[in-house]
């Protein structure tokens, strides 16, 4: 058994990264490494890094000052400590993060994890390495011999299925920090997907930065589509509630929307991003659809699954925007009426086509602009909230809630909900009632014994 040492990863940025900074705590627990509680007690501290919005490199920079602190106090008690930058900002800057913070020991891009537990060992016999790999085949192809850790497994987990993109939207890094759009077979997904359910998993999100774009040969031959794979999943012993994030219009196919209505495993929740409600700015952005588009497949969405909670991303003040442009977005979100949205202020990436656009929108405008927008969003949010107040619903409780005697957990719509019950409840889908709704999250009361979600969302389908 090799030594045991401890490791720390910082986590910044969306889903993915967090499912990345599990697989390589996994990859590392075979090298001896156990998780730290914090960085102080850490002999390896990796920077997981986003690079999506601004700052994200300052913001790199600044933790990195912080560590080189903790470092050095570490070497003057004859301790050594590895520093490791990995995602995005290694990605794009991998070598100048190497050149401007002496700190850092290891560099990694998305596509290099696999390489880890090796890459560790050089750098403990002296070596600065830097690595960014591509393609994403040969990661999850050797991750995939690493066990996850039995002891973490978490009620709901995050299942990676496609990674990278090639829609090019011309605000986005994302097509040139993860590359190009890769689709993980569909044998290595069931085989993950199984060995969770064994270990006691009973939700799964499957994840892709354009998880709809999914596409591979079935099990057993022929074409699937994510509609497929959802399918083959739900069908797995033990997985009661499966959802996928994010998605693109373009990608929102017939068989996928039918799934709403025909899986009830997967929850009524549907994150579609549509970034701006005016057709000139989703041309400009090269979203490849329109207003209409979008409208037309949500309306299809409701209709395949009714009461389903809807929620978006978008952009503000993206080069060029009109006031007029910008009310079309409200427009959009007034019609659409979401569950819950996120909202950026547009900030021009390095490297991509609008960053160089000379006609930026101020700064002051866009922050009035995203509070607006923000104002509209939380009150549709708080709104699709209160609405659930007496209603009944499943709740899948994972972990414990804000008081003492309480667990929380989520409900189908993606709701935190807390309530009044024991730790045994961990795991397991309940029967709630919903007394009171607050913006970020419900209060709710056990209405019954566990009841199985599928009879559940049958029954709301056929509704
Ligand atoms: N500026 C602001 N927001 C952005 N996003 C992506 N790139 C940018 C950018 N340059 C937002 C989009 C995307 C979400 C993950 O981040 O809304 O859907
Ligand atoms: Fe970025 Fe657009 Fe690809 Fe989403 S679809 S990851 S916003 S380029």
């Amino acid at each position: 058994m090799p030594v045991s040492r401890k490791l720390f990863i910082k986590t910044f940025g969306c889903q993915m990264n967090v499912y990345d900074s599990g697989r390589m705590s996994d990859a590392l627990a075979a090298s001896g490494y156990v998780e730290a509680a914090s960085p102080d007690e850490a002999d390896l501290v990796i920077l997981n890094t986003c690079h999506i919005r601004e700052k994200a490199a300052e913001k790199v920079f600044s933790e990195l000052g912080r560590l080189r602190l903790l470092k050095s106090r570490r070497l003057e008690e004859g301790r050594r400590m590895i520093i490791g930058v990995a995602g995005c900002v290694a990605q794009a800057q991998g070598e100048e993060i190497l050149d401007r913070a002496p700190v850092v020991d290891l560099v990694l891009g998305p596509q290099a994890y696999h390489k880890l537990p090796e890459i560790e060992q050089r750098v403990r016999s002296g070596e600065r390495v830097i690595e960014m790999d591509f393609p994403a085949e040969e990661k999850f192809e050797r991750l995939r011999g690493v066990d996850r850790r039995a002891a973490a497994a978490p009620v709901s987990a995050f299942l990676a299925v496609q990674e990278g993109c090639d829609k090019f939207c011309t605000f986005c890094v994302v097509p040139y920090t993860r590359g190009a759009e890769y689709s993980r077979p569909s044998g290595q997904i069931l085989e993950e997907a199984r060995k969770l359910a064994g270990q006691g998993v009973r939700e799964i999100t499957l994840l892709g930065q354009n998880v709809n774009a999914w596409s591979g040969g079935g099990e057993h031959g022929g074409n699937w589509r994510l509609a497929d794979l959802l399918g083959a999943v739900a069908a797995l012993p033990g997985i009661e509630r499966l959802r996928y994030t994010t998605s693109h219009p373009r990608d929102m196919d017939d068989s996928l929307i039918e799934a709403h209505g025909a899986l009830p495993q997967l929850m009524p929740y549907l994150h579609l991003p549509v970034q701006s409600g005016s057709d000139r700015i989703l041309q400009a952005m090269n979203r490849r659809h329109n207003a209409e588009d979008y409208l037309r497949i949500l309306e299809r969405v409701r209709r395949a699954r009714p009461g389903i909670a809807l929620a978006s991303d978008f952009i503000v003040g993206f080069p060029g925007e009109t006031d007029a442009d910008f009310e079309a977005t409200m427009d959009l979100v007034r019609e659409v009426n979401y569950a819950q949205s996120y909202s950026f202020k547009y900030s021009p990436r390095p490297g991509t086509p609008a960053a160089e656009r000379d006609d930026q929108v101020d700064e002051a405008l866009k922050a009035e602009r995203l509070e607006r927008l923000q104002t509209l969003i939380n009150a549709q949010q708080l709104a699709f909230n209160a609405a659930c107040e007496g209603r009944e619903m499943a709740v899948l409780f994972d972990r414990p809630g804000r008081r003492p005697g309480q667990m929380a957990g989520r409900s189908p719509y993606l709701q935190a909900v807390h309530a009044e019950a024991g730790p045994e409840l961990a795991g397991q889908v309940a029967r709630v009632r919903i007394v009171n709704a607050g913006a970020n999250s419900l209060t709710a009361e056990l209405a019954g014994p566990a009841a199985a979600t599928r009879k559940e969302a049958e029954l709301e389908i056929r509704s």
